[in-house]
């Protein structure tokens, strides 16, 4: 070998090492401000005269400084991503008083295991929440909550359609006979878990066939998704693809398409089919091709006010994760493409969105529902929940590189 060449080699190794080693740095500097802000956030919880376990933190509305808090109802979709937070802070952090407030708010989940299913989001409120303290803890008693609840989310299928019903409320409300929302695909992780931990192989046919029916009719020719797609329950038969919350029927609403492209990944994990993968492929390939420089999506890719549309912080995070998995089932450019981009998207919004001194969450500029002016401009608990969990996974990959 040449000393030419030996030259050319060291260098190529002395650069990957020092990219890897500021990748590190900057996942584990990222988990610190997580672990900070988390502490922050369970101080100002407790400062307040109707703290409660049952209380979790939804929302920092622009130019708020304080959590706005929702009660843990079945109602409230979001109730279990703040003990997910407590969870992942606690796996990152090791303190154990973390892990005492995450076992405390997750508590007041627990009713969901006995009540009937008010709609599809049991998935979102048990999983993030019993899911992740099962997975760090193995208690057993997690384990029957989650098994109980993946039980009634299943009261919801319809099988003349093949899909869980998502919005029972909106069956008459709206005329929306047999209803699916795409962030149901976020839903059918606990089904997949608990076939596996129960025992309970239709539990995986469920969620299999409510993946095949949604690939079939639950997207356009972009590969972009609605928001809705409504069937006839008796013939099972696609009606119409609606938006409920993006701009218009035919528009990309970001974190439609993020729940998109992190269900499909979910399911190709699940299941090990690689129609799956391709066709996350796809929804990642429609989705990165539209972004802005800076990789966090507007609201919706086809607001025509883009540039000066809102930004959605929470589908960056969502994409982030879900990249991040998709990138490890990957081969080749893919593999690659997903990482780098992933990578990209969290320093971006750790350097450019986060909330540093202004409020206690992680993260700024995340909207909610556009089209009903809530939640726009906001700190929203779910962005939270999905950077810290695309964080720690960046973080674990670093270190084993
Ligand atoms: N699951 C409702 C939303 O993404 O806003």
């Amino acid at each position: 070998m040449t000393n030419r060449i030996l030259i050319y080699l060291s260098l190529v190794v002395l650069f990957t090492a020092c990219t890897k080693s500021s990748e590190n740095n900057f996942a584990e500097e990222a988990l610190s401000y997580c672990h900070t802000q988390t502490l922050k956030s369970i101080a100002q919880l407790k400062s307040r005269p109707d703290f409660s376990y049952h209380m979790m933190p939804r929302n920092i509305l622009k130019n708020e400084t304080e959590w706005n808090l929702r009660k843990a109802t079945k109602e409230e979709w979001t109730a279990g991503f703040w003990p997910g937070v407590l969870w992942y802070d606690y796996e990152f952090s090791k303190d154990e008083n973390i892990r005492a407030e995450a076992e405390k708010f997750t508590a007041s989940l627990e009713f969901l295991s006995h009540t009937p299913a008010y709609d599809h989001d049991l998935g979102f409120l048990v999983f993030c929440s019993y899911g992740n303290g099962y997975r760090l803890t193995g208690n057993p008693v997690y384990k029957e909550i989650i098994l109980k609840t993946a039980d009634t989310l299943t009261t919801l299928f319809n099988p003349i359609v093949g899909t869980l019903l998502s919005w029972p409320r909106e069956v008459q409300n709206r005329q929306w006979p047999h209803n699916t929302i795409i962030d149901n695909m976020m839903n059918l992780e606990i089904l997949f878990w608990a076939a596996k931990h129960g025992e309970n192989k239709p539990l995986y046919d469920i969620a299999v066939s409510h993946a095949d029916v949604s690939m079939q009719h639950h997207f356009k020719p972009d590969y972009s998704c609605y928001h809705v797609a409504v069937y006839d329950t008796i013939t099972g038969e696609f009606m119409k693809g609606v938006t409920h919350q993006g701009y218009s029927d035919a528009s990309m609403w970001a974190r439609g398409q993020a729940w998109a492209i992190y269900g499909y990944t979910v399911c190709y994990r699940e299941t090990n089919d690689p129609k799956y993968l391709d066709f996350a492929h796809k929804l990642a390939d429609a989705y990165l091709r539209r972004l802005p420089a800076d990789k966090i999506p507007f609201w919706d890719f086809d607001d025509p006010a883009i540039p000066n549309a809102p930004r959605d912080a929470s589908a960056a995070a969502i994409t982030a994760s879900a990249l991040l998995d998709l990138s490890d089932f990957s081969k080749d450019d893919k593999k690659q493409e997903y990482s780098t981009a992933a990578a990209e998207m969290l320093r971006n919004l750790y350097t450019q969105y986060r909330s540093k001194h202004i409020n206690p969450s992680f993260l700024l500029h995340s909207t909610g529902h556009k089209p009903a002016n809530s939640e726009i401009d906001a700190s929203i608990i779910y962005a939270d929940y999905y950077f810290i969990e695309a964080i720690g996974k960046l973080a674990l990959r670093s270190s084993k590189l």
